[in-house]
């Protein structure tokens, strides 16, 4: 059914090839598609990370390309943070291989840390320090320096729009506003690669959109290469070029486009909420309707999801729903990460 294909890459690390149908790649083993043969910013190969006997990593591997922003998403615990903190050099693979820009993290970590920014999970700003101070101390720590230094501190402030409140201590800031200090920190020395562990938890609505905003200026106008992990889907939606979901530290989708998953596991959803529920036959007569699918009926409601592009079904739908029962309320909404994940994996979200 699939052909396999073992590939070297002249640095040394290897992916297998699949020319398998999308189907079959998410029915078997995911662990190492990834079919891609332009530039590489990352290159994760057959990771695996123990602490002690709990395996937190479990045989992943990915590339991120040049100048895309890649989301890695997951539930609590999937290994998002483990797997940023050893490609950032925090903490050591148990084995595989990890190639930034070029660069065997494990050998060349300091070739590497000089063309990395990172906004780590814990955002670690000195709270009593005024938001210059905390700009000033990581301009030493990577060494920018001379006449550019105050010129570049000031330009990265006014970028997060915190210029104004340079002499605050971080203490005063929002939540919203530490993540954008750590993102004009983080950006300081101008990195090549970015690293935002959850870049907008805890962020009030507004500030999640300015740090959109920021994350795709820095793809589009200043090419940078960007790997994200996130638990929202409409943040991986908004600003992610691919994403993958990780649970257990595997994969559980393969890398793609939000519009192609999103297509897969079906672009809308209706949920019907009706007065009395409705036949067994009947939900399966509106599953078998073209465009439909996926149906279920919960305490009245009515789940059904349909492909993106085909609503012509619905007037249908309600008329055959109207024969049994009587329609209280109708919405229409995408799929969400829980939906996604749930359709995959059988499980929730655990939290
Ligand atoms: N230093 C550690 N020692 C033991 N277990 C850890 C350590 N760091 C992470 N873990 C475990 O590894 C799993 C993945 O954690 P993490 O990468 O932080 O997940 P995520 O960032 O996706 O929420 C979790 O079960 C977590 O408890
Ligand atoms: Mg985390």
């Amino acid at each position: 059914m699939s052909k396999k294909e073992k590939k070297v890459f002249s640095d040394g690390s290897e992916i297998i090839e699949n020319n398998r149908s999308l189907d079959d790649q998410l029915s078997i083993d995911l662990q190492d598609v990834d079919i891609y043969d332009g530039p590489v910013a990352i290159r994760i190969n057959k990771l695996i990370k123990r602490f002690g006997n709990f395996t937190a990593i479990d045989n992943l591997s990915l590339i991120v390309k040049y100048g895309e922003i890649f989301g890695l998403l997951g539930p609590n615990g999937s290994g998002k943070t483990t797997t940023i903190n050893i490609i950032s050099g925090l903490s050591k693979p148990t084995s595989g291989q990890v190639i930034v820009l070029g660069n065997d993290i494990t050998k060349d970590l300091h070739t590497v840390h000089a063309s990395l920014g990172a906004v780590p999970q814990e955002t670690a700003l000195y709270e009593e320090l005024s938001a210059w101070t905390n700009m000033s101390f990581h301009a030493d720590l990577y060494g920018v320096v001379g006449s550019d230094r105050g010129k570049r501190i000031t330009e990265m402030l006014n970028l997060v729009q915190l210029y104004e409140r340079k002499d605050n201590p971080v203490s005063t800031f929002s939540g919203g506003m530490k993540r954008r200090l750590a993102l004009a920190r983080a950006l300081l020395h101008d990195p090549q690669l970015l690293y935002l562990d959850e870049p907008t938890l805890g962020v009030d609505v507004q500030s999640r959109r300015a740090i959109w905003d920021y994350i795709i200026n820095l793809k589009e106008k200043k090419g940078k290469t960007v790997l994200l992990t996130t638990n929202y889907l409409e943040e991986a939606n908004a600003l992610c070029d691919r994403i993958a979901i990780i649970d257990h530290g595997k994969l559980v989708v393969l890398p793609n486009t939000p519009a192609e998953l999103k297509q897969r596991y079906g672009d809308i959803i209706m949920d019907i909420e009706t007065t009395s529920s409705i036949t067994s036959q009947l939900v399966m007569h509106i599953q078998n309707i073209s465009g439909i699918n996926s149906v279920t009926q919960t305490n009245n409601i009515l789940k059904i999801t349909m492909s993106g592009n085909d609503l012509s079904s619905t007037g249908n739908i309600i008329s055959l729903i109207n024969k049994e029962s009587n329609i209280k309320r109708i919405s229409q909404r995408e799929p969400n990460l829980e939906e996604i994940f749930l359709s995959l994996t059988g499980t929730g979200l655990r939290d």
